[in-house]
């Protein structure tokens, strides 16, 4: 038992090429699913299952590690801004904010196939997404040319990709060697919403810069920034001034700096937006939709595969997954797909343990291995656990709407 003890140590202290098991609370998540690394946390030579997933230190640096972080899951949730003020924390699935908190070295794309690549898993019908594409210059920043247009607003409902295509594309300016920087309305605004203006002028102007001095493009995206959209009349808070002030600021920068490329997500419609923004030569409004059956076919495909769910099965079976999935969002599918392993695996382990408690099971000790899990599942299995997902989900939102309707009649 001591043993064991000793073997546990924490992830900082770990020495170079050491390789060993992160265990829980070395890894946490945040509200937009990706996966940070807690130096605080600890390891352990036990391990090597999704939530243990192995870990190796690569250098002497604060931030020299390899995870197999593709694989991995933790049932701990913290909000970003909270891992963002942490030193100890790095995230581990958006390299935007590990290049700016650290000094990893991101592996230079040589082709421009390479250079696209984030754009692969986004899944959009090909008119919306060239729309886009078009419009946040990826053509002439692939080419190495000038932007000509100034970007985007993505609006529509969430779960529909938004954040995801604005960071893909960050991710093929930074490919092509150009400045990708999200930009944080709640940081920006520290304590003090009247200090919003400011900052944003200061970061932009900062981001400018840089890239007058490298004579390369920048794209500064924002995301959910609705609040910085809106038109005078539409701000209706007490804080109206200082996000005019702040939308103020924008209109400055937008379509005035030549290699200033903007996009913003939110949620809100174009009938609410500052006329200007939006205005001839600024930027583009585009209405991000819920995916159609093509894209949500290879949306499943996509993700059963990425998560190691299953792979290769044929292309009717991704079609009846869309089909009885029709009415959800791209992101009900990643989340499935995350977390199915994971479920199934709990679920084989309270099976074994004749409980239906899994505080019972994980007290007796009872462990399933990720392969025997896997070697359980087929098309049946899941096809058969994504309609009781999907009905569930109707329930609950069908209770949602029921609670609101009595809650608006009380009053
Ligand atoms: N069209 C899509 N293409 C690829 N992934 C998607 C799409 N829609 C949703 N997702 C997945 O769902 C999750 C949430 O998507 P997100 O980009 O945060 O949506 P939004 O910003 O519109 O709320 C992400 O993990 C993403 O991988
Ligand atoms: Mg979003």
């Amino acid at each position: 038992m001591l043993d064991n003890f000793k073997r546990i140590k924490k992830i900082s202290d770990m020495a170079e090429g050491e390789k060993a098991y992160i265990q829980l609370g070395g890894l946490v998540s945040d509200e937009h699913g990706r996966l940070w690394l807690n130096l605080e946390g600890k390891v352990s030579t036990k391990g090597g299952s999704v939530i243990t997933p192995v870990i190796k230190r690569t250098g002497k640096r604060k931030y020299d590690f390899e995870i197999d972080n593709n694989n991995a899951y933790t049932p701990y949730s913290v909000e970003s801004e909270i891992l963002k003020n942490d030193s100890s924390c790095i995230c581990l699935d958006d390299f935007f904010e590990v290049g700016l908190k650290a000094d990893i070295e991101i592996k230079k794309a040589e082709s421009i196939k390479e250079k696209l690549s984030p754009l692969y898993n986004i899944f959009l019908n090909d008119e919306i997404l060239n729309q886009v594409l078009i419009n946040t210059n990826i053509p002439e920043i692939t080419r190495g040319e000038k932007p000509v247009f100034s970007g985007v607003i993505l609006y529509g409902e969430g779960g529909t990709g938004k954040t995801s295509l604005q960071k893909a594309i960050g991710g093929v300016y930074k490919n092509c060697g150009a400045i990708a920087e999200e930009l944080n309305v709640a940081s920006m605004s520290e304590k003090f919403i009247g200090s919003l203006g400011n900052n944003l002028d200061k970061k932009i102007g900062e981001i400018n810069k840089e890239s007058e001095k490298r004579n390369v493009p920048a794209f500064i995206f924002l995301d959910e920034a609705t609040s910085l959209v809106m038109s005078r009349e539409t701000h209706n808070s007490s804080s109206a001034d200082y996000y005019q002030e702040a939308v103020d600021v924008l209109k400055k920068y937008i379509s005035n700096y030549p290699n200033l490329v903007f996009s913003i997500t939110t949620n809100a419609m174009p009938d609410i937006y500052d006329d200007t923004l939006v205005r001839e030569g600024r930027l583009l409004p585009v209405l991000i939709p819920l995916p159609g059956m093509v894209e949500k076919t290879k949306m499943w495909e996509f993700f059963l595969d990425k998560y190691e769910i299953i792979k290769n099965l044929d292309k009717s079976c991704y079609q009846k997954l869309a089909e009885i999935s029709s009415e959800e969002k791209g992101s009900f599918i990643s989340e499935f797909a995350k977390g199915y392993i994971p479920g199934k695996k709990l679920e084989e382990e309270t099976r074994l343990s004749n409980t239906s408690s899994i505080l019972d099971s994980l007290s007796k000790g009872v462990y399933a291995s990720i392969e025997k899990v896997k070697e359980k599942i087929n098309f049946d299995i899941i096809f058969a656990d994504l309609e009781k997902a999907v009905s569930k989900g109707r329930k609950r939102n069908r209770l949602k709407n029921q609670i609101g309707f009595k809650r608006f009649e009380a009053v």
